[in-house]
């Protein structure tokens, strides 16, 4: 998830509009950031720098930053870390173009292979470099013009991409393509503007242009907005009045960055499973599995590290590993683990896992394990981070930048990677049937479809949360898969609405909790149609003869319990393995929807912090 924003024009400099719409996006990414610019005498300067926008700025203050023409990214790495070298633009070899993009370019290896045999030399490791020096092999070796090199290189190129191009042999031109990334136009007097959202044009315009995939923009200053697709046809694209304000756009629409990211949950697993799940052929593959494939197979136990929401990603975690796998799976609070002299050593895979990359714990439980000569397989979301860069081995999430303080695609994205690890490890182990793995391939396959619809529960729990806003305490249920569900229930409520809230294996409430029972206390119980079904609603029906009041999460078409519970929210009926990934959904949106009816601060809970670099 990078930003791109690009300027054309006469009269205005580019720099400061590429500056501030990179400070828009920002949220998409923030580890490197770049521009390039072509000057009057037609230069084409590239600066980029790790960091911040902010950093860029610092590091262009000596630079010529003239120009009416630019095009600049904020980068959130997927290949190569975030470094200088590796941020955007890229130039190609002979200079002439330099490149955004956001994106994967998936056969981005084998490009590299065949331009390296003719010679092509890369400054990156980034996926990002192969396309534009393919443009530009194409261009010079078939002489085309720069749109028919897009289009030929397009043709060649599998994956996703919103991209931008300059050529200093034309500079009043900028080119841009999308295909699975978003691309918006904006439409000056005499001058256009580019961005990943609008948030960078609304300021200068209000008419917009949003590429559909396959589009290709041509922006020439003095001719009309012209788009193509790869054929070359010519489209009409439909001209668009934006009315929003910034605050707005830069969530998306979304009122805060939390529930942006609860409805963006379809979108990042579709993500998280590309090119790892493989529906047609039934399988799951992570390269991380088969470059160290005897060292997991033979692993005689998994220790996980983690903390807070990755933890309970963990705790579902072991389930399915011990389930699937036959391995006997600790699951350890990475803050207890490094303090506690673990009986840990070579026999052992620890997995750590950690959206930020950077929790200080989880860093510390890692070079532990390391130092005990254990095996380490990290699980991040954060590119290039400290953990991934401290672990032998490992799979990223790829939900993109989770702003939202409140972690939660990045939970359901742990618990994705988790399923497939479990998956893939129990097909090599041949500790699962063909029958089960093929239905669970299958399966998970649907997920993000079974969350997009899901999803519309959103104004139910909305109206519910008004009722629920009085209470102090709150006690979540569940059992089997759903106990971490419960857990990751009640810390989401007790971060963001400051209600404390405690999550409970149903069937431990009659050692204690009950006590706590009234009507008071409202009690949220996952008791959807698993083996544990009937002991839930058990437990649901002795909460009720003690004056509670129940939320239950229920599989869609249950009868018996909307009888006795107070508010019924349905789910999907999907396996009991993956029932997790769809009942967390409403209880984040109920944490959320509480919070908002309390009036507090659901992006920056106070006292919370992104990313706990600090013990
Ligand atoms: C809760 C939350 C935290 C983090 C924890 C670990 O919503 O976000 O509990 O899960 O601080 O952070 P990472 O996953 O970055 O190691």
């Amino acid at each position: 998830m990078c930003g791109i924003v690009g300027y054309l024009g006469k009269n205005r400099d580019a720099y400061p509009i590429l500056i501030k719409g990179l400070k828009r996006l920002e949220y998409r990414g923030y580890d490197s950031a770049g521009v390039a610019l072509i000057n009057e005498d037609g230069d084409l300067s590239v600066y980029k720098t790790k960091g911040k926008v902010a950093d860029l700025e610092e590091f262009c203050t000596d630079k010529d930053i003239t120009g009416h023409i630019g095009i600049a990214h904020t980068r959130w790495a997927t290949h190569g870390e975030p470094s200088s070298v590796n941020a955007h633009p890229h130039y190609s070899q002979s200079k002439n173009l330099a490149i955004i993009h956001n994106g994967i370019i998936e056969n981005y290896a084998e490009i590299k292979h065949n331009l390296m045999e003719k010679g092509i030399e890369f400054q990156s490791e980034t996926d990002t470099e192969v396309l534009v020096q393919l443009i530009d092999y194409i261009q010079t070796k078939k002489n085309l013009s720069l749109l028919m090199a897009v289009q030929v290189a397009l043709h060649q190129v599998i994956g996703a991409y919103a991209i931008a191009l300059l050529d200093k042999r034309h500079p009043d031109t900028i080119i841009a393509a999308r295909k699975q990334s978003p691309l918006v136009v904006g439409i000056g007097d005499g001058e256009f503007f580019l961005g990943s959202d609008a948030s960078p044009i609304i300021e200068y315009t209000d008419k917009v242009v949003y590429l559909d995939d396959g589009n290709i923009a041509v922006m020439k200053l003095g001719e009309e907005l012209k788009v193509v697709n790869i054929l070359n046809e010519k489209l009409s694209p439909e001209v668009q009045t934006v009315d929003i304000n910034l605050g707005q756009i830069e969530k998306g629409g979304y009122p805060h960055f939390m529930l942006k990211e609860i409805f963006e949950q379809p979108a990042c697993l579709t993500n998280c499973m590309r090119g790892r799940i493989n529906v047609e052929h039934d399988r799951v593959t992570l390269s991380a599995l088969i470059d160290h494939r005897s060292k997991l197979l033979n692993a005689k136990r998994i220790i996980i590290v983690a903390c807070g929401t990755s933890w309970h990603a963990g705790l579902i975690g072991k389930q399915m590993i011990e389930t699937f796998c036959r391995i006997p799976v600790e699951v350890e609070y990475a803050s207890e683990f490094r303090y506690r002299n673990p009986v840990v050593g070579e026999s052992d895979v620890v997995i750590a896992i950690s959206q930020s990359g950077e929790t200080a714990d989880t860093l510390a439980a890692v070079e532990l394990a390391k130092s005990r000569g254990a095996f380490i397989y990290g699980i991040c979301n954060a590119i290039g981070s400290s953990i991934p860069r401290a672990t032998d081995t490992g799979t990223y999430i790829h939900v993109g930048p989770e702003i939202g303080v409140a972690s939660t695609k990045a939970f359901t994205g742990q618990v994705t990677v988790l399923t497939m690890f479990a998956l893939a490890l129990a097909d090599a182990k041949g500790t699962v049937s063909h029958d089960e793995y093929v239905k669970t391939v299958k399966e998970l396959a649907q997920i993000p479809a079974m969350i997009k619809d899901l999803l519309k529960v959103n104004d139910q729990i909305a109206d519910m949360a008004r009722t629920f806003t009085y209470a102090r305490n709150f006690l979540y249920l569940g059992r089997g898969f759903s106990y971490p569900v419960a857990l990751e229930g009640a810390l989401k409520l007790k971060e963001i609405s400051y209600i404390h809230a405690e999550g409970y294996p149903a069937a431990e409430m009659k050692h204690g909790p009950i006590a706590l029972i009234d009507s008071d206390m409202p009690v949220v119980a996952i008791a959807t149609h698993n083996g544990m079904y009937e002991k839930v609603r058990s437990n649901i029906q002795e909460i009720k003869a003690r004056q509670g009041r129940v939320i239950a999460i229920v599989t869609k078409g249950d009868t018996t319990i909307s009888k006795i519970a107070d508010a019924v929210i349905e789910l999907p009926d999907t396996m009991d393995c993956l029932e997790p990934l769809v009942a967390t959904i409403p209880l984040q949106l109920l944490a959320y929807h509480i919070a908002v009816c309390k009036g507090k601060d659901v992006d920056q809970p106070r006292n919370l912090a992104k990313s706990v670099t600090v013990e």
